[in-house]
């Protein structure tokens, strides 16, 4: 049989040229065949990222250039239809459902510091109180956020050498973060694209989540590469959208919802925080200048899921690990719009904690 395919070229140019080549690579674990990540990460490179040697190289090796060479595929791959993913690009949604967790929604900002972690965490929260099960990724690793938010420091520990265990939270949401492994919290990471896309992936496949109705994904923040590269490592179904009613916001969510689109993505909703305060004699002021609602629902073509006040008490909790603890009228509004629009309107998964 002669060799066409050898693990130095990149995935996508295999695939480009023998398409089905995509189910291939999914069947041996390298579902990201088609994701724009794969434009410049070889075979062997993939297989490296999906879980420390774990792909059998030789033999997918020899599949894909039996392929190349006849055409033929083996018996038994999956359809073509499951590597359709984020639009098509990105990673099969199958692979979610594989894992017992039904759907993958991440947290997004135009840019820093607008309270994203922050709206992810108080998601994760609502939905847990509506008794659905629920997780949280921490996919920005540029910071202890979520953690922190969570009161949560124990290490994971990884019972069979392979797979890891997520702490938990007190309230029992498991959660998975690069801050929990790295021995210094306030270190600043500075990661490739490659090996930010290859750790999230494993934090998605390797831990054991259990069964899950949503996994909170908390996206680093902007437009750049971080966060798309981090949304292609996962089987995303919707994308919920962070933003401040500052002046620019408007352009910010544009750009957030190009980049969404282009990866063939969808946004659920917009959240606007920060919006007002509220004196304690009741009256609201907007800090951050007048809300840009209706103007994000255009920008978006989504709706606005919430407008969250400032509230020194979410400051508080946050910084004491007690989010699970924080309620307010706006805060259940958020988690009852998402469900409106969210792909799972009822739990799935029992409690069993
Ligand atoms: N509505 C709010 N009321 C009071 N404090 C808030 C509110 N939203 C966010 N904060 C506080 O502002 C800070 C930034 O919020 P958060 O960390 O969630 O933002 P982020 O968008 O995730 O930031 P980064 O881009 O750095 O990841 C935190 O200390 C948080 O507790
Ligand atoms: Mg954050």
């Amino acid at each position: 049989m002669a060799v066409q395919i050898n693990p130095n070229m990149t995935v996508a140019s295999v695939v480009e040229r023998w398409p089905e080549a995509a189910r291939l690579f999914a069947r041996y674990g390298l579902a990201c065949a088609s994701c724009a990540i794969s434009k410049s990460e070889t075979i062997a490179q993939a297989a490296a990222g999906h879980g420390a040697g774990r792909v059998k190289m030789d033999e997918l090796m020899t599949d894909l250039n039996r392929y190349a060479e006849t055409g033929v595929l083996p018996e038994g791959l999956p359809p073509a239809g499951a590597a359709q993913s984020l639009g098509g690009k990105g990673v099969p949604r199958g692979m979610a459902e594989q894992k017992g967790i039904k759907h993958v929604i991440a947290v997004m900002s135009g840019k820093g510091g607008v309270g994203k972690s922050l709206v992810a965490g108080l998601l994760a929260v609502g939905l847990v109180r509506r008794g659905f099960r629920v997780g949280v990724l921490d996919g920005d690793i540029t910071g202890p956020s979520i953690p922190r938010m969570f009161g949560v420091n124990e290490k994971p520990v990884s019972p069979d050498g392979k797979t890891l265990l997520p702490p938990r939270s007190r309230g029992g949401i498991p959660i998975m973060s690069m801050n929990l492994i790295l021995p210094n919290e306030d270190e600043a990471v500075i990661w490739r694209g490659p090996l930010i896309s290859g750790a999230v992936r494993q934090f998605f496949s390797d831990v054991q989540w259990g069964e899950l109705d949503y996994l909170i994904v908390d996206l680093p923040p902007g437009t750049s590469d971080a966060p798309l590269t981090v949304m292609q490592a996962l089987p995303v179904s919707g994308v919920v959208l962070v933003t401040t009613p500052q002046a620019l916001a408007t352009m910010v969510v544009t750009k957030a919802v190009r980049l969404v689109k282009q990866l063939g993505g969808d946004i659920l909703g917009v959240v606007e925080n920060m919006a007002y305060v509220t004196t304690p004699d009741g009256k609201r002021f907007e800090l951050f200048g007048p809300s840009q609602g209706l103007k994000l629902v255009i920008a978006a073509n989504a709706p606005l899921m919430g407008r969250l006040p400032i509230d020194p008490a979410i400051a508080r909790d946050a910084d004491d690990g007690t989010i699970e603890s924080y309620t307010s009228p706006e805060t259940e509004e958020l988690t009852e719009n998402f469900l409106k629009v969210a792909p799972l309107k009822a739990p799935e998964v029992a409690h069993t904690h």
